[in-house]
């Protein structure tokens, strides 16, 4: 996996001072790395039933449309406020400072349906833990939570249901 790591660039106060940010654009770039990273990341799960993978804006949606089309799967978009069209359930979450909203349309997920939530980056876990209750909320069955990559130091699997969390490269 330290390959897939390293490929990933370090943007030094990026998007502000004293933020060292993982930049995936890297990796994606590569051939031969996405390629290796979304079987890696999909294999977990060939086999189980999943109806849908749910992506959150905006790098989530590369991986979980990949994740999709490799499983079979639908794939359902949570978007930053005012994207979709339809009918719309939100959820607002806290930041370090203030707040954030995404959006999910009402009728992309039936109850009981088996869903794979699908997100670049684990950080704090707020935008994930979001996106789970919006899921619960419209009657899903979360599968699991699934990233490409995780900053463990900030724990975000706390705010996660326990078990429901899979990342495959750990800074
Ligand atoms: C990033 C990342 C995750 C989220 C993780 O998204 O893609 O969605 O932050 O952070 P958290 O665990 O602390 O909530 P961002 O809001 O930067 O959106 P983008 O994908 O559109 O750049």
């Amino acid at each position: 996996m330290e390959d897939l790591k390293s490929i990933i660039r370090n943007i030094p106060d990026f998007p502000k001072k004293g933020i060292l940010f993982k930049d995936i654009t890297t990796l994606l770039a590569d051939a031969k790395s996405f390629q290796r990273m979304v079987d890696l990341l999909s294999h977990r799960y060939i086999g189980e039933k999943i109806d849908k993978v749910v992506g959150v804006e905006a790098r989530g949606f590369i991986i979980g449309a990949a994740l999709a089309y490799k499983l079979g799967a639908g794939i359902v978009l949570v978007r930053k406020p005012g994207k979709l069209p339809s009918e719309t359930f939100k959820k607002t979450y806290d930041l370090e400072y203030g707040t954030d909203t995404l959006e999910i349309h009402t009728d992309a997920i039936k109850k009981g349906e088996r869903i794979l939530i699908a997100d670049d980056l684990l950080a704090t876990g707020g935008t994930m833990g979001a996106v789970v209750d919006m899921v619960k909320e419209l009657g899903g069955e979360i599968v699991d939570c699934c990233f490409m990559a995780e900053l463990e130091f900030l724990e975000g699997k706390k705010k996660l249901p326990e078990g429901k969390c899979f990342s495959l490269l750990k800074f």
